[in-house]
């Protein structure tokens, strides 16, 4: 199948990006004015801005749930996976027999090991290089191996090209695509899964991958772990996970360039190897400029937000509901100081990853995987913005695409 893998992400029109550009400008400062009066209403949209309205929403998942499950249709072929799922004996399940397959920590160090590896060997000597598809192609490479799914055949990068395009047709914020334009890189990538996933069953070889640990488990007759739910659950981890990482971590780049005193807090930090510090600055650093401004549910049945406060408001069944993760981040009502860049922040103030249900399954490589992202970088006595626009963190709807940065050795 021929498919236009030369784009790493979809077609944008310069209008729409001039666009998403302005209205996330202008985001945080009337997020902060409208804050107050969260829970708002604009039509059929509800719009949770304070951080205690976007825990509730996030903490009754009978109510508002993620409303992602007919896309992720398309992306599987109709079978089901945690996020498209609400609560229940089903999702249940699936979580379990998934977080069974993880072997932490031991698994989020040796993605992040990788990923680290594959950083530092795809750096220049000197001069400029674009961090986000470099970031793009270790988290892949990384996260594919330990899931046990192999590069594709063709083009390099492909797996990440097919990866990150659907997991913009799945979560939206940037250009809209249609089913249509979506489905053949489903198929690919569902078809490449499936594969691997029968070439190792048929291999019988032994390895410590996820999709090792699933056949071994099937082997012992958990009935939990059929080739299609294996396949589907590979296939969701590439397209749910490592789109991500590249992302944010070029985000969070930006803001430590933005602040020079705490860039060089992190770059001592990367050279000492001191990981703690290093993790907690730049956690702090992604928490002005998220991957996503909010996540979506919607009302399945009716609702009351804020409840038991004077902001108390009715959520119709079929609402549409925002939960504004980057405004509950910017929330002085449980932050303190949230203007101030302070890596010290409880774990409590950040909602990076979600929060309830289906809080990210990835979590704890995330931990890892984002900070060593960056320390090949950071460990570089030289790192500057390239010249010219090239050095401005562009994005393409909320999604990082290029940032340049100018290295010496
Ligand atoms: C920067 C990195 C990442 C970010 C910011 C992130 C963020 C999130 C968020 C916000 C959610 C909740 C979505 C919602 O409630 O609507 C989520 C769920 C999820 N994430 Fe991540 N994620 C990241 C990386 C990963 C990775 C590396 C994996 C796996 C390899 C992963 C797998 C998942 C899965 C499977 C879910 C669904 C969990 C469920 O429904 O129970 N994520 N993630």
């Amino acid at each position: 199948m021929t498919l236009a893998t030369d784009d790493a992400l979809w077609p944008m029109r310069p209008m729409a990006r001039l666009a998403w550009r302005v209205g996330l400008g202008v985001a945080p400062a009337l997020a902060a004015c409208l804050r107050p009066f969260s829970p708002l209403r604009f039509g059929q949209t509800v719009i949770a801005l304070r951080h205690d309205d976007v825990r509730e929403v996030f903490l009754n998942d009978p109510t508002y749930a993620a409303p992602y499950a007919e896309r992720l249709a398309l992306i599987t072929g109709g079978q089901p996976f945690l996020l498209g799922l609400q609560d229940g004996p089903e999702y249940r399940a699936a979580l379990r027999a998934l977080r069974g397959l993880l072997d932490l920590p031991r698994d989020a160090e040796r993605v992040g090991r990788d990923a680290a590896a594959i950083v530092a060997a795809g750096l220049p000597a000197s001069g400029p290089v674009d961090v986000v598809g470099l970031f793009r192609r270790a988290t892949f490479d990384a996260v594919a191996r330990w899931l046990g799914v192999p590069s594709a055949d063709g083009p390099p990068d492909r797996l990440a090209v097919w990866g990150t395009r659907l997991f913009g047709f799945q979560f939206g914020g940037g250009p809209s695509v249609t089913d249509e334009q979506a489905r053949p890189f489903a198929e690919a990538m569902r078809a490449h899964v499936a594969q691997a996933v029968a070439v190792r069953k048929a291999a019988g070889t032994a390895a410590d991958d996820l999709l090792g640990r699933s056949l071994t488990l099937q082997a012992g007759g958990n009935p939990w772990f059929t080739d299609a739910a294996i396949s589907t659950a590979l296939l969701c981890l590439l397209v749910g996970g490592p789109p991500q990482p590249p992302m944010l971590a070029a985000n969070a780049l930006d803001q430590l360039l933005r602040r020079p005193d705490w860039l060089a807090r992190a770059q001592k930090a990367a050279c000492a190897g001191d990981e703690e510090e290093l993790r907690g600055i730049v956690q702090e650093a992604m928490r002005f400029d998220p991957l996503a401004p909010a996540l979506q549910r919607v009302a399945v049945r009716d609702g009351t937000l804020a409840v038991g406060t004077m902001r108390a408001r009715a959520v119709p069944a079929g609402t549409q509901v925002l939960a504004a993760i980057a405004s509950a981040m910017a929330d002085g009502r449980r932050l303190v100081d949230p203007r101030r860049f302070d890596p010290l922040r409880p774990a409590a103030d950040y909602l990076h990853f979600g929060h309830g249900l289906h809080e990210c399954f990835g979590r704890e490589l995330n931990s890892v995987l984002i900070h060593r992202l960056l320390m090949p970088l950071l460990q570089r006595p030289r790192l500057v913005r390239a010249a010219g626009a090239s050095g401005r963190l562009a994005k393409r709807g909320v999604h990082a695409e290029r940032l340049e940065i100018d290295l010496a050795l």
